[in-house]
């Protein structure tokens, strides 16, 4: 039987949502309902199988480029999702993170996402890191200006420091699914060795069983980091 080696980091860029209501002729606001009980699922089974740290693409920097409604409907879930998970994280243990930009975001949303990474602050369990108003060619510009701003020396280390995932692992895995097999601006400084695992499932479709196929694709990758085997 093969051996599963249990990545530290998976990332996540959940994408399908739309495509996935349409299907079933609902608005895409019920695909991106759907979208979060998926993300839920997800943590738990990544929690339960012994991941350290999952990262989540949630909103991107070019995500504004929707029309206002989608855009509303978004962040009232990200808002719904940050009240209503607050108690179930501190049981759960579960840490709470965010990368992105923010301050862009309504101040309710932010304050919501304030109170639930505090609530959190002192558990010990998975890492749990998404990314709202995020873009990897803005969090890397960002971090090079603050190291630029502290006269530290412009190098690869200074700048993965003050990255918005400071501190966490690389991801062993990105998967992107939906059929889609691109970045979209996700992770760009943190993927220079992940193995990209491209999957045809619509995202509100995730659950444990994608995972377990997922892992057990990278199980049979061989990661060379640039050396010899
Ligand atoms: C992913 O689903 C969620 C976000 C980008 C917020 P989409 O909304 O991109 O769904 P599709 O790709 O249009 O089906
Ligand atoms: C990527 O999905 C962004 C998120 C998952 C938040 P998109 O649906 O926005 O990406 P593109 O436009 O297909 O590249
Ligand atoms: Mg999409």
């Amino acid at each position: 039987m093969q051996e599963i080696n249990i990545p530290t980091h998976i990332a996540f860029i959940m994408d399908g949502n739309g495509r996935w209501a349409k299907r079933r002729l609902m608005p895409r606001k019920y695909g991106h309902k759907m979208g979060v009980e998926a993300l839920k699922r997800v943590i738990a089974a990544c929690d339960k199988l012994g991941v350290k740290e999952v990262s989540f693409y949630a909103l991107s920097t070019e995500n504004w480029s929707r029309p206002k409604d989608e855009i509303d409907a978004l962040l009232g879930m990200i808002k719904k999702f940050a009240d209503e998970e607050m108690k179930d994280y501190v049981d759960k243990n579960y840490r709470v993170r965010f990368m992105g930009e923010l301050h862009r975001l309504p101040e309710e949303t932010q304050k919501a996402l304030k109170s639930i990474a505090a609530a959190a602050m002192n558990n010990t369990g998975i890492v749990v890191n998404i990314g709202i108003n995020y873009g990897g060619r803005d969090e890397i510009a960002r971090a090079a200006a603050r190291v630029a701003e502290r006269n530290l020396p412009v190098t690869a280390e200074n700048i993965d420091a003050y990255l918005d995932t400071a501190g966490m692992h690389d991801p062993d895995i990105i998967v992107r699914c939906a059929g889609e097999k691109r970045l979209s601006n996700f992770m760009l400084w943190q993927s220079a060795y992940s193995e990209f695992v491209f999957v045809d499932d619509f995202w509100p479709d995730f659950g444990e069983e994608t995972v377990l196929r997922i892992i057990r694709e990278y199980s049979g990758r061989e990661r060379r980091f640039g050396g010899l085997k």
